[in-house]
């Protein structure tokens, strides 16, 4: 059996050896792919792949075509929209995510970015503080209870949205649970998102819900670029000069941003919330671990596809 690891962003090199000694351990073989610039690599590599672990990379219906002999792909990490759901379960391909393995080093990311904007991005100019300030969690799932519990140390005041998450569970974190997404905006300096790209979240957070932000807002974006109505994002920006915006997402429009709203937004050059040696080990032996027990035991414990 040969399992193959397929990331364009390389996982650490310590995790790498971590995910062989798992895959090597069970009398399978490793093949990596790293740092691929051309989706035809990919699929020659997945050609007789068994098993396949990627991040964010596209596994979609052409990739799954090429891959005749697979039957299991792990993301390592937690947002799974790069993965076509539908073309997995037609290629009997069974879809994993590794949930909550990364999810600390994406919440420290979120207080890296935050931090560095309320000190205007380090120019050298005064500030602000956290101590006090409302903080919004927009969905409270691995990433956003991480947030809410490093946001304590901040000495933040917290409230979260999320119509998955009982109230209770949300409480019992010491967080406010609010029921409308109106409401987490109006009521907070700070607005963290960590909803995930769905059909249903897609352009969902855009001008009408940043307005609202009270005076000094801050939005920080660590989940996906796709839930923001760039052009809303733009016009909010516009209006409300008080307002910024910080993504470890590049938006389509960043250049423009940048140019237009200097100072008051910032971008990660490439997605690195979860590029931390610790979130690579935790995430790629999780996938590595994983694959080992669907081949040899069965188990599908973290399968995000129908069957
Ligand atoms: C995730 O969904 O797990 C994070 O966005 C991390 O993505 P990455 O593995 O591409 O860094």
């Amino acid at each position: 059996m040969k399992v193959l690891v397929a990331t364009e962003k390389p996982f650490a090199a310590v995790a790498v050896e971590g995910i062989r000694k798992e895959i090597e351990g069970a009398g399978y073989t490793l093949d990596l792919l790293e740092k691929y610039t051309d989706k035809a690599q990919l699929l020659a590599a997945v050609a007789d792949a068994d098993a396949l672990i990627v991040r964010s990379d596209k596994v979609d219906a052409e990739v799954l075509d090429a891959a005749r002999q697979l039957k299991i792909v792990v993301r390592a990490g937690a947002g799974y929209d790069n993965i076509d759901l539908a073309a997995a379960t037609a290629h009997n391909v069974c879809v994993e995510n590794t949930p909550g393995q990364n999810s600390n080093a994406v919440a420290e990311l979120v207080f890296g970015m935050t931090v560095m904007a309320v000190r205007n991005m380090y120019n050298g100019t005064s500030g602000t503080e956290l101590k006090g300030k409302r903080l919004g969690i927009h969905a409270f799932g691995q990433v956003g209870r991480n947030v809410a519990r490093i946001a304590k140390g901040f000495g933040m005041e917290l409230s979260a949205l999320d119509p998955y998450c009982p109230d209770a569970a949300i409480e019992e974190a010491g967080v406010r649970p609010v029921h409308s997404v109106e409401d987490l905006y109006r009521d907070n300096e700070f607005v963290s998102l960590h909803i995930p790209a769905t059909a249903e979240t897609r352009g969902s957070v855009g001008y009408d819900l940043i307005t609202l932000m009270p005076k000094g807002g801050v939005l920080i974006n660590t989940a996906r670029k796709e839930v923001i109505d760039e052009d809303g994002l733009t016009r909010a920006l516009e209006a409300r000069p008080d307002i910024k915006y910080v993504a470890d997402v590049r938006p389509d429009c960043a250049d423009a941003l940048m140019e237009r709203f200097p100072g008051r937004v910032f971008f990660t050059p490439k997605k690195m919330g979860a590029q931390t040696a610790e979130a690579n080990i935790n995430a790629g032996i999780a996938a590595a671990r994983q694959i080992v027990a669907f081949l040899r035991d069965g188990i599908d414990r973290f399968r995000v596809n129908k069957a």
